[in-house]
């Protein structure tokens, strides 16, 4: 087991590639936080992480809002002891043009994406540094590289956000024993990917070297290497998992 007794907090863990990741943790031997705004998904997913053996606890929170992100991390301590690793995948996408998004919907997906996973590294880092053991996972896009014609305009700026902070922090918490890295998935098949019509399925495979869509466990995988010990002399990286479909 790569992470054995390690406590993580995972956003975003009701469904899709957080909830991938929260049960690829926990085969790792990790205590898991799960943490997300869909109660009922979050109970049921961790029932049946305990019915399986494994040790999770469920944290209704929306990671916009910085007292909810504290409160949640306050209780997740409390339960587990100590916090190793974070993992930012909360994330929400609109479809749209300059012309059609709203600002509300800027506000939303800055809010969710970039604030986000800024309000849950602010509240891990005192207990990491203590630990002077760390390690932060944020979950960007392809689309924070290359941009994206299909989301609305404050998509691509929140990842791309999410890669300049993931590096800031990096810089500023090396010296802690604390590791801060990205995934940068593209086309992957969850909920949030469901809404793409079949012509825009078939375009995408067909621009994908690969030659398919990713499954969320590609992505948990990636997170894994990223959050294990094997990784320990990574930060600052975001790590592509597209199937080639942007190569840097
Ligand atoms: N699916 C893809 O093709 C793809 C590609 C690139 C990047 N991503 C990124 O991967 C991450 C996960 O995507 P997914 O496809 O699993 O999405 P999804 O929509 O299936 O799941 C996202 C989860 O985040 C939760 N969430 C939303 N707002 C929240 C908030 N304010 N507080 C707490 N939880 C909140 C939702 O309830 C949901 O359970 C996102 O950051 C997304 O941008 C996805």
């Amino acid at each position: 087991m790569k992470l054995k007794d390690r406590v993580a907090i995972v956003t975003g863990a009701a469904r899709g590639i957080g909830k991938a990741v929260a049960l690829t943790l926990i085969r790792e031997g990790a205590k898991v936080a799960l943490v997300d705004v869909e109660r009922e998904r979050l109970e049921a997913l961790k029932e049946d992480i305990e019915k399986k053996g494994g040790q999770a606890a469920a944290f209704v929170c929306d990671i916009t809002k910085s007292s909810e992100v504290l409160a949640m991390v306050q209780q997740a301590l409390a339960n587990f002891g100590r916090i190793d690793i974070l993992v930012n995948n909360a994330g929400i996408i609109r479809r749209g043009t300059i012309e059609t998004v709203t600002e509300e919907d800027w506000d939303r997906v800055i809010a969710v994406n970039l604030k986000g996973t800024f309000n849950c590294s602010k509240a891990v880092v005192e207990t990491m540094k203590k630990q002077r053991y760390g390690k932060i996972i944020n979950v960007s896009s392809i689309a924070g590289k290359m941009g994206d014609i299909t989301s609305a305009p404050g998509y691509g700026p929140s990842k791309a956000g999410i890669d300049a902070l993931t590096k800031t922090l990096a810089r500023q918490l090396a010296s802690y024993g604390i590791n801060v890295n990205g995934v940068a998935p593209h086309a992957i098949e969850t909920e949030m990917s469901a809404q793409w019509s079949e012509e825009r399925r078939k375009e995408i495979i067909a621009s994908i070297p690969l030659g398919r869509l990713g499954k969320p466990e590609d992505v948990a995988e990636a997170v894994l290497f990223l959050a294990s010990d094997q990784a320990s002399f990574i930060t600052g990286e975001i790590l592509d998992v597209n199937g080639g479909a942007w190569m840097d």
